[in-house]
């Protein structure tokens, strides 16, 4: 009993009281044994329009454990994504101000929230993303890459043979990671799977992994902004799962590090000096 009134002082100038009338549901209904009810996907549209997300569902474009898309039509006659997230049960447990007793209710809105605004922040920096249009619940709502046939194809779907000069679509991708490295911001999950491709250009989605930095490894602790060389490593890791798709598909090979250092732009100078540092340190 005492631990959760602690998660509840917590999490109460955070999230106010909606949060603690939830979390007090979720419990009791835990201390009872009763099964937490995983919302299908017409309950989950449901919700979205009961919060003015849209008002027509057309289709379901992706289904994933963590979520799944679906695109419609909203309240102004845009063409809309909506993104809703499933009740978690395993991977993110517990990252939610690092406590277990969290509702798994609170973890999902809280993903919806976090990934909007972070698609928000690259939409603000003019990298190639849907508008972000809002949040709501367990579900957000973006511009639809795609027109009224329907969503448009990733990377990954397109056949071998779509792309007269395939070097152009790689270019392409590599000046997205310039743009975002310098817009302080690593997408962290870059792949084939994650970009869309819309009358001749490329569209990053899935942002709920994706890092803002700092230009310098010492930031304070409660900082929304990630250490450069954590930054640094993160984008290593996004190009080395990336690149192998154009060797792999279309012959397509570069040079890693000198992609990498094209991408670092001046910021080079500065991951450079905080490495030398841990190199000193260690
Ligand atoms: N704004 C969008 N426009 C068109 N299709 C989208 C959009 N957002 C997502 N999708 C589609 O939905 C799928 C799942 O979205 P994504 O954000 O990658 O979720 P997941 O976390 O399940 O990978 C994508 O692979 C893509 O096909
Ligand atoms: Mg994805």
């Amino acid at each position: 009993m005492f631990l959760v009134y602690i998660s509840f002082t917590c999490l109460s100038p955070l999230y106010g009281s909606e949060t603690k009338v939830l979390n007090e549901k979720y419990w009791d209904k835990r201390e009872q044994d009763e099964e937490i009810h995983e919302l299908s996907v017409q309950e989950a549209l449901a919700e979205a329009i009961e919060n003015n997300l849209l008002v027509e569902a057309r289709q379901i474009i992706g289904q994933g454990k963590e979520a799944f898309v679906c695109w419609g039509i909203d309240y102004l006659d845009r063409l809309v994504a909506i993104k809703s997230y499933k009740l978690f049960r395993t991977t993110h447990r517990g990252v939610i101000h690092g406590s277990y007793r969290t509702s798994p209710y609170e973890v999902i809105k809280q993903f919806a929230k976090l990934e909007y605004h972070k698609n928000l922040y690259a939409y603000e920096a003019k990298l190639p993303v849907p508008q972000p249009y809002k949040w709501a619940g367990y579900s957000y709502a973006m511009e639809l890459i795609g027109s009224e046939e329907g969503a448009a194809p990733l990377l990954a779907d397109l056949p071998k043979n779509y792309f007269d000069d395939p070097t152009e679509i790689l270019e392409k991708c590599v000046d997205v990671l310039h743009d975002m490295f310098q817009a302080q911001f690593v997408h962290g999950d870059f792949s084939e799977h994650n970009i869309l491709w819309h009358e001749g250009e490329i569209y990053v989605i899935d942002f709920l992994q994706s890092k803002r930095f700092a230009l310098k490894d010492a930031v304070h602790r409660n900082s929304p902004l990630i250490p450069l060389t954590r930054a640094y490593r993160i984008l290593r890791r996004d190009l080395n799962a990336f690149l192998p798709f154009f060797s792999r598909l279309f012959r397509v090979r570069v040079n890693f590090e000198e992609v990498l250092e094209y991408i670092l732009g001046d910021i080079k100078d500065k991951v450079d000096r905080e490495l030398e540092l841990i190199n000193e340190v260690t």
